[in-house]
């Protein structure tokens, strides 16, 4: 606690103090068009004026079919990396950081007629979420690419921290559990198959910037959980190898 308001330096990012504020969706978009509104402006600077450290901005579409719903907010184009440019300034006027969670809810796409995932498993099987199309290969090079193109926007608009949305059964973590992912290919068996597409993201975002990349993961029990705990400190172990390249 006495050092809950001291400074702290991770991945090369001081922070004021150790009060990080986490991804929180707001659903908030009326508009349906990812782009922040004033209430956006309000809720961060709110924020950033209370003495936050880091904000973590709610999860952020890379790919409009990877919202989890149509009023989330998007950084797949840069009409919205040019408007969060604004937003990540004012919280910086208010003296806090601000780093941002990129997302793709895979088939929790909740308001999607046709989700995508790595395999055609639906979430539930009353119907209220749509049964994904099977990622095809060259499918999922191209998610990949959103994903790196949205850090390299959001390295460009100012935030001090990329956190991948790999938590909470959304499209990363559709991959990596055994429950979700009943591919045969490269993306799909062992651990380390699973952890390919994740894998693949990281080299991808570090190839585009040298923002510190988090990875945000859902390590005990969550829908359709089969990883353990130590699958998951293995997948941790890899996120952080230089590169993510030597297993
Ligand atoms: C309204 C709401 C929206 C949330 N949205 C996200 C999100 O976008 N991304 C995410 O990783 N977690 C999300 N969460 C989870 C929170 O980041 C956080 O882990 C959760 O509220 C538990 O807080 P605690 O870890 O302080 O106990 C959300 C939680 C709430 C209540």
């Amino acid at each position: 606690m006495a050092k809950l308001l001291t400074p702290v330096t991770l991945g090369g990012v001081t922070l004021k103090n150790r009060v990080v504020m986490p991804p929180m969706c707001m659903y908030d978009v009326a508009k349906e068009d990812g782009l922040p509104t004033a209430f956006h402006h309000a809720h961060y600077g709110a924020r950033a004026i209370g003495g936050v450290g880091l904000i973590i901005q709610e999860a952020t579409a890379v790919d409009p079919v990877g919202r989890l719903t149509s009023h989330d907010l998007g950084i797949w184009n840069d009409e919205q990396a040019q408007a969060l440019t604004g937003l990540v300034a004012e919280v910086h006027a208010l003296g806090a950081k601000m780093g941002i969670q990129l997302g793709h809810g895979g088939r929790k796409a909740a308001d999607e007629a046709q989700p995508v995932a790595p395999s055609a498993v639906p979430y539930d099987e009353q119907g209220t979420f749509a049964t994904p199309h099977e990622l095809s290969l060259d499918e999922i090079k191209a998610t990949v690419q959103s994903f790196a193109d949205a850090a390299k926007r959001a390295d460009q608009a100012g935030y001090d921290v990329i956190q991948l949305h790999a938590a909470h059964g959304y499209l990363i973590n559709q991959f990596l559990e055994p429950t979700t992912n009943l591919r045969t290919d490269s993306y799909g068996g062992s651990l380390a198959k699973r952890f390919e597409f994740l894998k693949e993201i990281v080299i991808a975002i570090q190839a585009v910037t040298s923002l510190p990349i988090w990875v945000r993961l859902s390590v005990t029990a969550y829908a359709d959980h089969q990883n353990s705990i130590a699958d998951y400190q293995q997948i941790a172990q890899w996120c952080g190898t230089p590169r993510c390249k030597s297993h």
